[in-house]
């Protein structure tokens, strides 16, 4: 299998919001995307999505991780940019029908099928800066994706961003593709002239996250985080963490972090990011104004290894902890 996130289901669920109203959802054809060069999308970026996982259980069958969770934050994106906000069941519907169309692509765990819910405004109007659109289209793609936990040992070196910011105070918590868009040349700068893997960015001295991935700080086994203030994106797997985490019997903070004390603390501690896509990521190395701080022993940490593992077991269905997260979606 090539990299995350490059083959695709033929076909995907599509539902389009047309006079006030969502379409019945339709399987369609994946490459079969028509959009009038005026469409509102691509001229106000007026655009967001999703990023969830379908995994196969022991029995077979495939389930899906915390959709719910995945879903209203699709809900809040859509409410900021002002677009049609999709009905809670018809997504669910449509996330549970892709997986069922393409259940022959599911992987064996830890191989899963990657959902991507888009969400983007289809109005033909380019005089339309200022209005918002009331035509959409929402679809549910799926991406069949390897074995993110190969490269378990591998951690990352994070420049400490702290004269930009990632996106605004407030749109942090959107997932739209303007954010990335507006991260991406101060991650290829850190890439370049750093030698760095991601931006951690800490405007303001308030470290936050990274370009797609919520950022943890071990220490004296006390679980360190920002607190969710509109700023970042609240993951999913980032609330799944803190929750495994007091079950661990960690102590868990949400607050915020200055970068004198992650640079304090990160020598005698662990580092590392979540996201749906690798669960967890450790970070090895911290680049802040020219010195490179190598956090714990620059390798992967003892605690961050059992926080991976457990969540892992609970992902595949292979424990008993957090049943609720599994949703069904098809049984074999
Ligand atoms: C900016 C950003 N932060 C955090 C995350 C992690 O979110 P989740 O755990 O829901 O995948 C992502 C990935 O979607 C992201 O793009």
């Amino acid at each position: 299998m090539s990299g995350f996130g490059s083959q695709f289901a033929p076909s995907v669920m599509r539902a389009d919001h047309v006079d006030g109203r969502w379409s019945e959802p339709m399987s369609v054809a994946s490459d079969q995307l028509v959009l009038h060069p005026a469409s509102h999308v691509l001229h106000y970026a007026s655009s967001c999505f999703e990023g969830l996982k379908a995994f196969r259980g022991a029995s077979g069958g495939a389930h899906l991780f915390r959709p719910d969770m995945h879903i209203q934050r699709l809900q809040n994106s859509a409410r900021y940019l002002c677009l049609p906000v999709p009905d809670a069941d018809m997504v669910m519907a449509m996330l549970r029908q892709v997986v069922s169309e393409h259940e022959n692509l599911l992987p064996e765990y830890p191989g899963a099928l990657y959902l991507r819910p888009l969400l983007f405004a289809s109005d033909i109007n380019i005089g339309s800066a200022g209005h918002a659109s009331s035509n959409a289209i929402l679809l549910v793609m799926a991406s069949p994706v390897g074995d993110y936990f190969g490269g378990q040992d591998k951690t990352l070196r994070l420049f400490v961003e702290t004269e930009h910011a990632r996106t605004t105070p407030d749109f942090g918590q959107v997932k739209t593709g303007g954010n990335y868009a507006a991260a991406l040349q101060h991650v290829l700068r850190a890439r370049r002239e750093q030698a760095c893997d991601q931006v951690l960015f800490c405007p303001n001295d308030d470290v936050q996250e990274t370009g797609a991935a919520n950022f943890f700080l071990l220490h004296d086994r006390t679980l360190i985080t920002k607190h969710l203030d509109g700023s970042i994106l609240p993951g999913v797997t980032r609330d799944s963490l803190l929750q495994v985490a007091a079950d661990l019997g960690l102590q868990v903070e949400q607050r915020a972090l200055s970068v004198a004390e992650l640079l304090e603390k990160a020598p005698e501690g662990e580092a590392f990011l979540s996201g749906t896509a690798a669960v967890i990521t450790a970070v090895g190395e911290l680049v802040s104004h020219g010195d490179t701080i190598v956090v714990g022993n620059g390798g992967v940490g003892g605690q961050t290894r059992s926080l991976r593992e457990t969540l892992v077991q609970i992902q595949s269905g292979c424990s008993d902890a957090h049943r609720a997260w599994l949703v069904e979606c098809c049984t074999n």
